[in-house]
């Protein structure tokens, strides 16, 4: 991020921000003085309090139609939501999570923002044929969103 003086700041839009990676990405956001506003998109309050931080409730991350608005003046938004396998019941519940939610999210963004930047917490080792699931449910995530904007794509492991 690059930006002079006299213009505002970088608005940053999180998901997941109640999670590991996404408090990360929130504190950082939060200390970073390029940052003007960090929006946290989240289905339950965060303890945290902070001048730059603006919270928007979202109770379905499938419609996203109720939030979209909020993502309007957005520069850039981190999609750290997700969860371990261990978490879900199955295939379709962890595809509608990371897929899904992902899909909903980004399409929602470049709708209000079409110059913002996307980025997806992936994993490490995603492949559309490996034998994990959680592998090909992500590596199908990062194909698709990168088919519809430039997508970044942060992978762990
Ligand atoms: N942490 C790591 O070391 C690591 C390593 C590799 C990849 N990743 C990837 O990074 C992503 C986030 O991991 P994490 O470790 O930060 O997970 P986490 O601590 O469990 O946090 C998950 C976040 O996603 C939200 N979330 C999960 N399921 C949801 C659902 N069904 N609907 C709405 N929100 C949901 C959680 O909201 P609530 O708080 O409301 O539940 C929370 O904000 C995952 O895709 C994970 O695979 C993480």
């Amino acid at each position: 991020m690059t930006r002079a003086e006299d213009q505002p700041g970088h608005v940053v839009a999180v998901f997941g921000s109640s999670g590991t990676a996404g408090a990360g990405a929130v504190e950082a956001c939060l200390a970073d003085p390029r940052v003007s506003e960090v929006r946290a998109v989240t289905r339950r309050p965060l303890a945290l309090s902070h001048a730059k931080l603006r919270e928007i409730t979202c109770s379905d991350f499938g419609v996203l139609t109720a939030i979209t608005h909020h993502l309007a003046g957005v520069e850039s938004c981190l999609f750290c939501l997700g969860t371990s396998v261990r978490n879900v019941k199955g295939g379709d519940e962890y595809r509608t999570i990371h897929v899904t939610y992902a899909l909903a999210a980004a399409r929602s963004l470049l709708a209000q923002s079409p110059e913002a930047s996307f980025l997806y917490v992936s994993g490490g080792g995603t492949n559309r044929n490996s034998r994990w699931m959680w592998a090909r449910v992500k590596a199908e995530a990062e194909d698709r969103l990168m088919r519809i904007s430039a997508i970044a794509i942060t992978q762990f492991g």
